[in-house]
Formats: structure tokens, C-alpha cells, sequence
């Protein structure tokens, strides 16, 4: 790369922008006109085709990835007196949850390689306050959950995955959120696939039938079915359920993203194949690893800068990419450098020396399926010409 004038580009590209087609739009549109707005037939559709897709024998629409956990926490009886084990890499709902729900998210280091919660420090974290693990598949690329299985086995633990990142991941040849696993992904306007806001947990067919009295203000008995011909006016409130049932507007946008999924996942690695090659021996760079036997969801393409090498820090190359229209993110922010975590439960900065360390490399660059061959360049001669002019190699 020259370190001539980098001609910057007049658009702004934006990491991560929804990928909405005309499908969507005259579904939206349809709905509206239906007569039937709430949860309803397209919910019950979306549910059914996203558990064929996974491979889960069911699956239940609610209004979040948030909402998918909490309820999950609620149907298992995770309350005041219990521990959760989780980690700190990640965004603050899932520790939140555990917080709501009375109980205490016990954090864990992270693997130095894909970031996500080290399975071996969970084993020591174990007290007979533990109720649940709740791994979190992060940028899509999933748990090591031989291990975490086999410590749920031993000590009676329920396993609640975070898979707001890791629609479509696969582990072992195992769909992530398939064969009965609780799992909770997210359809948030940034994610593989939205509905604006939205999200799905999946599990065996006993725990979803419980979860789906949680999640609409543990009512018995559905909405839809209440308000038809063969319906009737009565109800019982079983439990202190929440409010949190998807709509069929969401829904019917759902469907349409769930049936483009395979395409945009194809495009998505194509896009990851093209960042790896561009990007291969740089000794500035550290790039995101994908194991062995293991089948990422591509939801974050996350680069690390090996900071001795350069004479800039990340916030200032992410400013400098900024200026260069490309934009960016830092996923994330670790719970433990965030006030809350520290006032409530005495964390700082120099806890979990992975996370900690590697939180002031990683910049989030632009992959979704709408980026053209000609962004993907545009993104990593970019990068390559701020490593360029600021090597210390
Ligand atoms: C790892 C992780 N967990 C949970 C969530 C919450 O998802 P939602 O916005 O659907 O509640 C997010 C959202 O970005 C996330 O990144």
C-alpha cells in the first residue's frame, strides 16, 4: 500500500444497516390490512419455520433477545439466593437478566482466541449457589459446549445460551439453538436477520409451552385463539408473567428474512474470505479465529490491533476510519469497566485480564449482505493505509 493521498470515498458505510427487501415491506403492508395486527397466525408461522430451520422441537417469537433470556431464567425458577455463571464479554442485557430476576451474574474470563467465556475457569466458579451457565456465543462463533454440557450434567445445571449472535452457527454439526437447547437469539436491526426489534428462544416442547405463559402476563391460553369465533372471553393467570409476545407486523417481516437467511449467510462468508485474504500476514493485525468442527454465524467480523506495533491507539483509528467514511464499532464494552458492575459488585478494570486486554484492540468492521466486493476493498485499504502510515515495524 502506498502512502500517497487515500482517496476517501463520498459515502458513509455503515457497519451493520438492515437488509430489508420488498418482500418485507408488502408483507408489513398486508398485515396491516388484515384485520389482524398482534400476535397471530404469522407469529405461530415464524415460530414453526424458525424451529424447522434450527432443527428445534419449538420455538417461541417474543419482542427480544432480552425478553427470550429472561424468560428462560423465569420458566427454569432462577431466583434470589442463586448464581449464575457468565461472562463479562458481551453487551450489559444478558447480565442484566440475572440481575432482574433477583439473582447474581458471577462473571468468568474469556478465551484468549475467540473471546468467549473460558469453559475451563467456569469449573472453579461453581458454588452450591449455581444455578445456570449462560455462555454467550459472541460475534456468532459458538461456546465450547462439550465442556459446558458436561458440567451441567455433573452439577445439575440448567445451560441458557445467548445466541443473539449465532443464528444459523453450527457446533459439532450441531445447530446452535437446535435439538432442544435453550436458546435466545435476537432479530434487533443490526442482527443476521431483524424484525426491527424481536427475538426467539427455542427448547424442548415442555419448556416452550411454559415459556409462552411467561412471556404474555402468564395467561393461559393465546391471544389470537381469545379473540376468534371458536374462542372464548375467559382466562386464568397462572404466574407473574411478562409482556413480551412479538407482534405479526414483526412477524410477517421474519418470515421473509428467515427464507433469505441461507443467502445472506452464503454472502456473508464471502465477504469474510475476502476481509481474511486482504487482511493475511499483517503483523499489525490479529484477525478472528473460526475453530475447528465449529461453524460460525459471521454476525461481527472483529479485528484486533497488536497495539506494539502501531503508534496509535484504537479510539484514535477508529477515528481516523471515521473520517475515511467507514464506520465501525467496538463490541463491547466488557461488563466489568461499567460503572454499574463496579459500584454493585466491586469490579474493575484489571478483573479478567483477557477481556480487559483485548477490549482496547477490537474494532467491529462493516459485513452484511448488501456490502459490494468494491466496500470490502474500499474497508481494507483503508485499514491497511492507517497500519501503513502508523507501523512501528
Ligand atoms: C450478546 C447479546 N446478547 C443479548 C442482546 C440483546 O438482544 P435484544 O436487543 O434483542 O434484546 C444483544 C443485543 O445486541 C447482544 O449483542
Amino acid at each position: 500500500m502506498s502512502k500517497g493521498q487515500f482517496k476517501v470515498r463520498k459515502d458513509f458505510l455503515p457497519f451493520s444497516p438492515p437488509f430489508i427487501g420488498s418482500d418485507e415491506i408488502a408483507a408489513v403492508v398486508d398485515t396491516l390490512k388484515s384485520g389482524w395486527i398482534t400476535t397471530g397466525p404469522k407469529v405461530n408461522r415464524f415460530e414453526e419455520e424458525f424451529a424447522e430451520f434450527l432443527g428445534a422441537p419449538a420455538a417461541l417469537a417474543v419482542n427480544s433477545a432480552t425478553s427470550a433470556l429472561a424468560i428462560a431464567l423465569a420458566v427454569y425458577g432462577i431466583g434470589p439466593g442463586d448464581e449464575v455463571i457468565t461472562t463479562p464479554m458481551t453487551f450489559c442485557s444478558t447480565a442484566h437478566v440475572i440481575e432482574q430476576a433477583g439473582a447474581m451474574p458471577v462473571m468468568v474470563d474469556v478465551e484468549p482466541d475467540t473471546l468467549n467465556i473460558d469453559a475451563n475457569q467456569v469449573r472453579s466458579s461453581i458454588t452450591e449457589k449455581t444455578r445456570a451457565i449462560l455462555p454467550v456465543h459472541l460475534y456468532g462463533h459458538p461456546c465450547e459446549m462439550d465442556q459446558l454440557h458436561e458440567m451441567a450434567l455433573r452439577f445439575n445445571l440448567n445451560i441458557i445460551e445467548d445466541a443473539a449472535h449465532a443464528l444459523s452457527a453450527s457446533y459439532k454439526g450441531r445447530s446452535i439453538g437446535g435439538q432442544g437447547s435453550t436458546a435466545a437469539f435476537s432479530f434487533y436491526a443490526t442482527k443476521n436477520i431483524t424484525t426491527g426489534e424481536g427475538g426467539m428462544l427455542t427448547g424442548d416442547t415442555d419448556f416452550i409451552r411454559q415459556a409462552r405463559v411467561w412471556s404474555l402476563h402468564g395467561m393461559s391460553g393465546d391471544v389470537h385463539r381469545r379473540n376468534s369465533k371458536e374462542g372464548t372471553w375467559k382466562y386464568d393467570v397462572i404466574l407473574p408473567g411478562f409482556k413480551s409476545n412479538m407482534t405479526d407486523i414483526q412477524a410477517a417481516i421474519g418470515l421473509h428474512q428467515l427464507r433469505r437467511l441461507p443467502s445472506f449467510q452464503a454472502r456473508r462468508r464471502e465477504i469474510v474470505r475476502r476481509y481474511n485474504s486482504a487482511f493475511a500476514n499483517i503483523e499489525q493485525l490479529q484477525l478472528p479465529a473460526e475453530g475447528d468442527e465449529i461453524s460460525s454465524a459471521w454476525h461481527l467480523y472483529v479485528i484486533r490491533l497488536n497495539l506494539d506495533a502501531i503508534d496509535i491507539d484504537r479510539d484514535l483509528f477508529i477515528e481516523e476510519l471515521r473520517k475515511m467514511n467507514v464506520g465501525t464499532s467496538v463490541h463491547f464494552i466488557p461488563l466489568h469497566f461499567h460503572s454499574h458492575f463496579q459500584k454493585k459488585y466491586g469490579y474493575s478494570e484489571s478483573d479478567f485480564p483477557v477481556a480487559s486486554s483485548n477490549f482496547n484492540r477490537i474494532i467491529t468492521l462493516p459485513l452484511h449482505p448488501g456490502l459490494a466486493d468494491e466496500d470490502v476493498d474500499y474497508v481494507t485499504a483503508a485499514v491497511k493505509y492507517l497500519l501503513d502510515h502508523h507501523s512501528n515495524v
